[in-house]
């Protein structure tokens, strides 16, 4: 969608069934004032759409797409079905879904239905396929918006209901019981199983509960959720196969697998909410852009961001004048073709009221709007940038069986270090509830990011030849062929990172014997004997081996330690205390025409960029000397270069640029050598070619 139209997509959501219609084209007006080019429309317009069974009202909806159509504002329409009407609950009330405690969900929010439901399925059918039939020919429908944020809520159901198809579910997968029994090893605890019907889905018990189990619960869960998507992609395949697709994404990649989408998904578009009292909100968003970006490789959307407050956080701080600004040049930076919002115009009712929206309760003459409008028309400047990508020759893998293995399965993300609560999140027993898998992956991505080295971060089950450096944190499951792959990566000239407490297990969750990281032992040249977690505030040291090659003498490292044994590999450092003093903590080991380097515990930041610097020097990956509070990256296409500049901080900074001539698209001025930025201050420098001088 974006490449061919040229165009930043500038918008939010817009709810106009909230507001009588005197307020549509006072709407309109501001609209256009903004440069807002779509509004996403019927995001939870189920109940309006359709009052009753048999009665489709598509009046109202007609009316505001034919007044944004006469106005040139596109419409990425939703499909409602994230909220569904209180009659089919009232009438199918076993739709609700059931939490892991057994207790079904009561109505009266959104997303309370179990993604299973047959009765929910089928109502979700006949109302897409009525709008899909609707408004196919629609000159103002550009994209649908299929459902909204799956899984937010209602993520996981324990249901009867989802019960029975988790058994054929694992019918399919394992044909026979003894197949099952064996892969799950239900001979500890007597969990042996003699009938499919025996399988209960896994409600929270009386302790601990099987890993192999739950992994399957929440392998079956996700492919729920994919497959509640693909009922209404099927729909628009058929009618409107001319319009794209898409469904916002949350960032959060622990609730289903997002990779089962790439297949049959267009665009993808996401909500992103970093909060504004986070000291490092720039590496969480950056970092989720960047997943984004790699899921399908190409352009994402940024669908909603809040124009200054949300409403969910205990408090919720405003974003200060200019950071709602910066933070949308920063995912444009990253790979986004538009910067929408939720939502256009303030409710004044309802669960939302007190989140900010880009017409705020106070009107146009507030600061929001300003920035908004400010905002809006500039995007206007740099619309050549939609449909560039993004060169990244490092990319972080990801694999969400490693994650549900080494995280609550669940997603409810409390792991407390107090025994008692510990027991009522946590299914399966782990090293270390301050081990985290997603942790792991930001501490590895924020230091070549800030580095502003461009980071890819894909499916561990992604083609990864492409890339120079591929790292893989705390990969807790090496699944058939993945060392295969890695194996040919390196010999062929890649260099390979692994970390702590990675290959442990096989894809049922059976631990590989003599030796961490199992499969990947060879390449790393490496076995694992021990690992050792650390108490929260305590450490170790890691002791550098040999001559300083950029780095120092000494680091910190903590969470979790390993005795770790060298078949092939050189050590490059040992740790410092305990009974493992001595023992070789970082270690490379040359593979064919490559590295692979173990990494066996969770080093500090300090060692973490000189590291990352180290291996750049390594790749001639080359890092620019620029303030640390500037984010840097890079979008091009066919020769041509796009530089974002983002002043993250609050003074004013100097940044030498390379030689050549520039323009700033936003002030369309020319520069050379000096760059400076205000504070949160932004700079868009296409460089000129050799020819254009
Ligand atoms: C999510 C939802 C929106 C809205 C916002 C508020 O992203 O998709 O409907 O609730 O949160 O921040
Ligand atoms: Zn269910």
């Amino acid at each position: 969608m974006q490449s061919n139209n040229q165009i930043i997509r500038f918008g939010a959501d817009y709810f106009p069934e909230q507001w009588p219609e005197s307020v549509w084209e006072d709407d309109i007006r501001l609209m256009k004032q903004a440069g807002v080019n779509m509004v996403s429309l019927a995001i939870f317009s189920w109940a309006l759409l359709q009052p009753d069974e048999q009665t489709f009202n598509f009046g109202w909806l007609d009316q505001i797409m034919d007044l944004l159509a006469g106005h040139e504002i596109d419409v990425c329409l939703g499909t409602s079905t994230a909220a569904q009407p209180n009659w089919l609950t009232r009438k199918h009330p076993d739709l609700l879904f059931v939490r892991e405690n057994g207790l079904q969900v009561a109505p009266g929010s959104r997303q309370t239905f179990c993604v299973n439901s047959p009765v929910y399925r089928d109502a979700l059918r006949k109302l897409v396929r009525a709008l899909a039939e609707h408004y196919a020919g629609h000159s103002a429908l550009k994209l649908w918006h299929i459902n909204n944020e799956y899984a937010n809520k209602n993520g996981m159901c324990f249901c009867r209901n989802c019960e029975t198809a988790f058994q054929e579910w694992l019918r399919s997968r394992y044909e026979t019981l003894d197949r099952l029994n064996d892969a799950w090893g239900t001979v500890f605890w007597g969990e042996k199983y003699f009938k499919w019907d025996e399988i209960n889905a896994p409600r929270a018990s009386s302790g601990a509960r099987n890993g192999t189990k739950l992994l399957d619960y929440k392998r079956f869960i996700s492919e729920s959720i994919h497959g509640l998507y693909t009922e209404e992609v099927n729909i628009f395949r058929e009618l409107t196969p001319h319009i794209p697709v898409t469904t916002n994404f949350e960032g959060d990649w622990n609730k289903f697998d997002h990779a089962l989408f790439r297949e049959n998904l267009d665009v993808v578009s996401w909500n992103s909410y970093p909060n504004p009292l986070d000291p490092k909100a720039r590496y969480w968003a950056a970092m989720r852009h960047a997943m984004m970006r790699s899921l399908l490789g190409k352009p994402f959307m940024l669908m909603e961001q809040a124009p200054s407050q949300v409403d969910w956080y205990p408090v919720n701080v405003s974003k200060p004048p200019g950071l709602m600004r910066l933070w949308s040049y920063q995912a444009i930076a990253h790979g986004s073709d538009s910067v929408m919002f939720f939502q256009w115009r303030a409710s004044r009712k309802g669960a939302e009221k007190y989140h900010s929206a880009m017409v705020p309760h106070y009107g146009e003459k507030s600061r929001i709007f300003s920035e908004i409008v400010q905002l809006g028309n500039e995007l206007k400047k740099i619309r050549e940038i939609a449909g560039t990508g993004i060169k990244s020759r490092i990319a972080i893998l990801m694999d969400n069986d490693s994650w549900w293995t080494v995280d609550n399965p669940y997603g409810s993300g409390s792991k407390s270090l107090d025994n008692e609560t510990f027991w009522a999140a946590n299914g399966q027993p782990f090293p270390s509830v301050l081990i985290r898998y997603f942790d792991e992956l930001q501490h590895y991505f924020n230091a070549f990011h800030s580095l502003n080295a461009a980071v890819d971060v894909i499916p561990a089950h992604y083609d990864f030849s492409k890339y120079d450096i591929v790292i893989a944190p705390l990969l807790h499951m090496v699944k058939p062929g993945f060392a295969d792959a890695v194996e040919t990566f390196v010999g062929s000239g890649g260099t390979f990172v692994a970390t702590y407490l990675s290959g442990l297990v096989d894809e049922y969750v059976g631990v590989f014997p003599e030796g961490y990281p199992g499969p990947l032992k060879k390449v790393c040249g490496i076995a694992v004997e021990e690992f050792d977690p650390i108490q929260p505030g305590s450490g170790n040291r890691i002791i550098m081996n040999t001559g300083s090659n950029g780095f120092q003498k000494e680091y910190h490292c903590s969470v979790c330690c390993e005795v770790v044994h060298v078949t092939e590999a050189n050590i490059l450092a040992c740790f410092g205390n305990h009974y493992y003093a001595g023992y070789p903590c970082i270690t490379e080991n040359r593979y064919g025409k490559g590295k692979a380097y173990y990494i066996a515990t969770r080093p500090d930041e300090v060692f973490m960029r000189d590291f990352a610097k180290m291996l750049f020097r390594e790749m001639c990956i080359s890092v620019r000397d620029i303030p640390e509070t500037v984010e840097h990256s890079i979008r091009s296409h066919n020769g041509q270069s796009y530089e974002f500049y983002l002043n993250h901080g609050c003074d004013e900074v100097t940044i030498r640029l390379p030689s050549g001539q520039y323009t700033d698209l936003l002030t369309g001025e020319l520069c050379e050598g000096i760059l400076k930025l205000e504070q949160l201050g932004v700079s868009i420098l296409r460089r000129m070619k050799s020819n254009e001088k």
